[in-house]
């Protein structure tokens, strides 16, 4: 019995390897953050190692994303994670849309809830020390701040989202 089981799992762990999710590899950054707000080099780099993978169209996968399921779970958290935020289309969303996702960025920085912990498991590299979590909120205010100076007041307010019926 237990080696018909064995069996079975085998079959079912072959059979799910040739359901593949797309990469996330397009690199399509026409609407790129930085196109309209400087970004330095620092910045970039912290970026680079701790938010890009799950928050830009192009991520690095490591060689166990090629194994079932470990990237369906994979591509679940960058989906979801381009959906909320996604610097390389940035500026295809309204002003007061930019402005809210720098501040929510602020906000997972505070709390620290970005990266994602079950990344900073494998990713030990994109932990960010306090002086990262300052540079990167130094740059949030900075898109925040060039926002305010560049569209009038009322621009940037989000519109009330309906409630729910
Ligand atoms: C391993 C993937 C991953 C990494 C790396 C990551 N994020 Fe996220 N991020 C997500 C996912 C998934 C969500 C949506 C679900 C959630 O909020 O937990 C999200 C949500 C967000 C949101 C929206 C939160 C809200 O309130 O709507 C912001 C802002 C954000 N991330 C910023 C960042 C920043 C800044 C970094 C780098 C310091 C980062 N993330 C790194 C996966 C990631």
């Amino acid at each position: 019995m237990l080696k018909k089981i064995l069996i079975f799992l085998l079959i079912v762990f072959v059979a799910i390897q040739f359901i593949r999710p797309a990469r996330n590899r397009s690199g399509e950054a026409s609407m790129d953050i930085r196109k309209k707000f400087p970004v330095s080099d620092s910045v970039d780099r912290i970026l680079a190692r701790a938010c890009n993978d799950c928050h830009s169209n192009t991520t690095r996968y490591p060689w166990y994303a090629e194994v079932q399921p470990v990237n369906w779970w994979l591509s679940s958290h960058i989906k979801d994670g381009k959906r909320h935020l996604n610097l390389n289309t940035f500026l295809a969303q309204s002003a007061a849309r930019q402005k809210k996702r720098m501040e929510d960025c602020v906000e997972q920085i505070d709390n620290g809830e970005m990266p994602l912990e079950s990344y900073l498991w494998i990713h030990k590299e994109a932990a960010l020390s306090e002086g990262d979590k300052v540079t990167l909120k130094n740059w949030f205010h900075e898109v925040i701040d060039s926002l305010k100076a560049r569209y009038p007041a009322d621009s940037l307010v989000l519109p009330k989202r309906k409630p729910a019926k």
